[in-house]
């Protein structure tokens, strides 16, 4: 299959078109191209998400986030993530990447990391609306191609929601992505689905919903609630990278794909395989590892004694013997659909983190 050319200024159509959109959430040291293989492998959502590149006077392109768009095999299109405020530096990036074969440029309004938003980016910028104009304009002249924003709903309240929602408009976005929470409200408080339905009917792009949709039935419900062209889901396909095929079947009104926990021991294998690396010491690679674990555990047993288990290992050996256990002492055992209710992935992402710069996976759960 091949890619949309950075300049296709339609967007690319679902793989089965008449279907709602999906879209892999861009996350920062998860939506790598190792990561996206693996998921394509056990069934690719229409769209991937960069995470997100850092744009400043000093900034390159990350080489690491260049080869997910480069060496993309997956045969879906990948949308180039930016984060940034300087309007020169900002179209100098786009200039860049479109050698590359980007599907089209996303901006990122959402990251909450302290870090981050206190430098008036990501989130920060949804204090104001008149930087974020700027850079609107900025970019869709930079773009020639696609260009998608990636929205939280308010910084703090949703005061300017409305104003950025027309901005969207009247820069000619052309996808918006809404995570239906503030700013403040960081990852695991409600997710107002009313507020992305507010965006559906306020814009004229379509809009893909995003936040907690933790199986195909919760994006059945979603889009139905939102009326949204599609979903953009990031945590839940960490647990369970079939989630998109899922989605498809349910949009199609077929029975959705059961899931055992033989199946989850096959994910393992293969996520380990595909995020080995040369330069990459076993227990760091183990400890990276856990990282995803953290989120399939949610599915593998409603005790958490998976999680607890496998928190503990340290070599490979150590860690695929806990997998053995717990995965295959029962193969034919379901891998729950939805998370099982209070098996948490640490550590807790409530207490914001002052150190981290970005979005990483030591500061979210789910
Ligand atoms: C580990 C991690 C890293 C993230 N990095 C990014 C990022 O680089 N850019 C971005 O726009 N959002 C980032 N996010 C937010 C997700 O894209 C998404 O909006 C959020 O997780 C809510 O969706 P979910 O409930 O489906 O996970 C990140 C989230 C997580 C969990």
């Amino acid at each position: 299959m091949t890619v949309a050319p950075a300049v296709s200024t339609t967007l690319p159509s679902a793989i089965l078109p008449a279907q709602p959109l999906t879209a892999l959430a861009p996350m920062q040291d998860v939506t790598d191209l190792a990561f996206m293989g693996v998921v394509a492998h056990y069934g690719a959502p229409d769209y991937f998400f960069t995470e997100f590149l850092r744009v400043h006077s000093m900034s390159r392109p990350e080489k690491h986030i260049l080869r997910s768009i480069d060496e993309n095999v997956t045969g879906r299109p990948v949308f180039a993530q930016l984060i940034g405020e300087d309007v020169t530096h900002l179209a100098r990036t786009v200039d860049e990447l479109l050698r590359h074969p980007i599907a089209g440029i996303d901006l990122n309004l959402g990251c909450p990391a302290p870090k981050v938003y206190k430098k008036n980016v990501g989130g920060g910028l949804l204090r104001d609306p008149e930087k974020i104009g700027e850079i609107l304009a900025a970019l869709r002249a930079a773009v020639p191609g696609l260009f998608t924003v990636k929205m939280r709903i308010g910084f703090e309240d949703t005061r300017h929601f409305d104003r950025v929602l027309d901005l969207v408009n009247e820069h000619r976005v052309d996808l918006l992505s809404v995570h239906g929470r503030t700013v403040k409200e960081m990852y695991r408080s409600e997710v107002h689905y009313n507020f992305i339905a507010h965006a559906v009917s306020r814009v004229r792009c379509p809009v893909l919903a995003n936040g907690n949709v933790t199986s195909a039935a919760a994006a059945h419900r979603v889009i139905g609630e939102t009326r949204a062209a599609g979903v953009m889901i990031g945590r839940h396909a960490i647990r369970n990278p079939w989630i998109f095929r899922q989605c498809r079947e349910i949009f199609a009104g077929r029975p959705v794909m059961r899931l055992t926990l033989a199946d989850a021991r096959d994910y393992v294998e293969r996520l380990y395989r595909a995020t080995q690396r040369p330069d990459l010491e076993e227990r760091y690679h183990v400890n990276k590892m856990k990282k995803y674990l953290n989120f399939v555990g949610q599915s593998v047993d409603a005790d958490g004694a998976f999680l607890h288990a496998m928190r503990r290992t340290e070599t490979e050996t150590e860690l695929f013997a806990v997998c053995d256990r717990h995965l295959l002492a029962e193969p034919t055992r379901e891998f729950a659909p939805e998370p099982y209710p209070g098996v948490i992935a640490r550590p807790n992402c409530e207490t914001p983190n002052t150190v981290a710069d970005g979005c990483s996976l030591e500061t979210i759960t789910a």
